[in-house]
């Protein structure tokens, strides 16, 4: 946005208050102190009632992590992995790796058969799709560094919870009625969501309750050296994985130094790879910064258009530089450059479409599922964290210990099974990408504090595969470019390029027709049906009263909670 349209973007917003997107009636949940959003609201209220106890954002995190495991096993988790980023009411920042790993046995062509083809389900469904989970050391670390509550303070509830039970939502009933074939194929045993659940239900979860009791008393070495590793171990080999004793044991978190850069007054704090989200985010948010969104409008067609060029060009980087930074060089200080990414939108034009065949790296195509949960927690001390975990697709691998009680990922899947495959300049893309031993995949996941003028503005974050990092930028433009209240950025219907396919997702019936018809005309091929949604975001923004507002996304079951 350039300052010198300040006038103009008043305007826009007074004439946007007419087509309700400025509708300051319809914030979200103010609060004068702290806040937790999240997927469900036993979660966030489990976060929320330990900061009221006293507790800061990194224990509320600890427990939000662990309570999304009960209250919403689709994606919550202590059988998959992920990232956080975290600024402190001093400002300083930081962000923790707590992404999966692949086992020792794990080879680069493991899910090839012996004529080089991708075996179908094997990176995607059951024990072979399992990476060496992160969580339970993720959210030791967060507390044992950043944390001022017992342990005990932080597990409790959570057992409580599951004991207790969840009731079960609508959406919820829909979900496990979905995915109900998917858990006969990948187990054995009849599992706890292969009875028929009916919203207004309540699923109990006996058997978590005792591994998080175990957890609770025993510590982080539970899950990764104690009896609970070796009931894990037996229960994926028995079902014909690879993951190890010796891999539990040798699981590790990453502190790593979060991708920072400036957008207009913001400062922008994101997750460095192994996620992809930062740099990304990045990329687009420079390539676009020169551009008067403000003056264009939310969702108008040069908007759509500046930002679709800029993520084409900012996904064909992805798929060929990015991956674990302790296994491959990543050019990361360049890629975020403003002389690179000058250069990459020069070939852009209004007047038609680029061609991602134009512009690309690879051609190998990122196909991520949409599922993953995030969560945004401030707390009454002025500290804030977004974190976005995952167990990759919806309810990860879809195998689920009964004996332990969660589901297993399949973040195996967000590796390249078939990388080198030589793309049409002779580039050999995703090679960054493949499958090593102990190596952490790539991931989307966009976890990112904002802050304006030095002071904390925004935790924002969602799930959406590679949608995530489409999904978080337009819910930051919304906010600031088009002048919308956090439930409304949230809310705001969204759209997505990724370069390839060489399409633009829009979400269903959300965009003008006539719209639409402009981008086909000017060469954008469009569809308005893969996608009925796209990404689900929450977060939550600092006012100018300095109270918080919360955006739960109205796609799923999201809730704020806070005081
Ligand atoms: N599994 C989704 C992601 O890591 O982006």
């Amino acid at each position: 946005m350039k300052r010198i349209i300040l006038t103009l973007s008043i305007f826009v917003a007074f004439v946007s208050c007419n087509n309700n997107l400025v509708d300051k009636s319809k914030r979200g949940l103010v609060v004068e102190n702290a806040m937790v959003v999240s997927a469900r609201a036993e979660a966030s209220k489990i976060g929320a009632d330990i900061l009221k106890k006293g507790g800061n954002a990194f224990d509320a995190m600890a427990a939000t992590q662990l309570a999304l495991a009960v209250a919403y096993p689709y994606a919550g988790n202590i059988g998959g992995g992920g990232f956080m980023v975290y600024r402190k009411a001093n400002g300083e920042i930081g962000a923790l790796d707590y992404r999966e790993k692949a086992p020792l046995a794990a080879t680069k062509n493991m899910y090839l058969d012996s004529l080089g083809n991708v075996i179908p389900d094997k990176s995607t469904l059951g024990a072979m799709a399992v990476g060496i989970p992160g969580s339970v050391a993720g959210v030791f670390a967060v507390h044992e560094k950043l944390g001022s509550l017992t342990i005990e303070d932080i597990i409790k509830p959570v057992i409580d919870l599951a004991i207790r039970g969840v009731v079960v939502t609508k959406k919820q009933e829909e979900r496990i009625k979905k995915y109900q074939p998917l858990f006969s194929k990948a187990n054995k045993d009849s599992i706890v969501f292969d009875k028929i659940w009916k919203e207004n239900d309540t699923i109990k979860y006996p058997a978590f309750a005792e591994t998080l009791t175990r957890i609770m008393k025993n510590g982080r070495d539970e899950f990764y050296k104690g009896e609970t590793a070796k009931r894990l171990v037996k229960f994926i080999q028995d079902n014909g994985g690879i993951i190890t004793e010796e891999d539990l044991a040798k699981y590790e978190v990453k502190w790593r130094n979060p991708v920072t850069f400036e957008y207009d007054d913001l400062k922008i704090i994101s997750m460095s790879p192994p996620s992809s989200g930062g740099i990304c985010l990045a990329q687009i948010m420079e390539m676009i910064e020169p551009y008067d969104l403000d003056k264009f409008g939310h969702n108008s067609l040069k908007s759509i258009q500046v930002i679709t060029e800029a993520e084409r060009r900012a996904y064909a980087d992805r798929s060929f530089y990015l991956g674990d930074p302790d296994f491959v060089t990543i050019p990361g200080k360049t890629l975020i450059s403003n002389e690179y990414l000058e250069d990459r939108m020069a070939s852009f034009s209004f007047e038609k479409a680029t061609l991602s065949s134009d512009v690309s790296h690879g051609n190998v195509q990122v196909i991520e599922s949409n599922e993953t949960t995030h969560y945004s927690i401030i707390d009454q001390f002025g500290n804030s964290v977004s974190v976005t975990t995952t167990i990759n697709g919806a309810y990860g691998s879809k195998l689920y210990c009964s004996d332990l009680g969660f589901f297993l990922n399949n973040e195996m899947d967000d590796f390249s099974s078939k990388p080198g495959v030589p793309n049409m300049f002779g580039l050999i893309g995703a090679e960054a990408n493949s499958i090593a031993p102990e190596k952490r995949m790539l991931s989307s996941m966009t976890p990112t504090i904002v802050e304006k003028d030095g002071k904390l503005l925004m935790s924002v974050g969602t799930p959406g595969g590679s949608t995530i990092i489409t999904s978080v930028l337009q819910t930051i433009l919304n906010v600031h470019e088009y002048n919308m209240t956090m439930q409304q950025a949230v809310d705001a219907p969204r759209f997505h390029h990724q370069w390839l396919p060489d399409v633009v997702l829009f979400e269903p019936n959300s965009f003008p027709k006539e719209i639409i018809e402009q981008l086909q005309r000017l060469g954008y091929s469009t569809n308005e049906e893969r996608s009925p949604v796209i990404g689900k975001v929450d977060g939550i923004l600092v006012l100018e009263n300095g109270k918080l507002e919360g955006g739960a996304d109205r796609r799923g079951d999201d809730t704020a909670v806070g005081f």
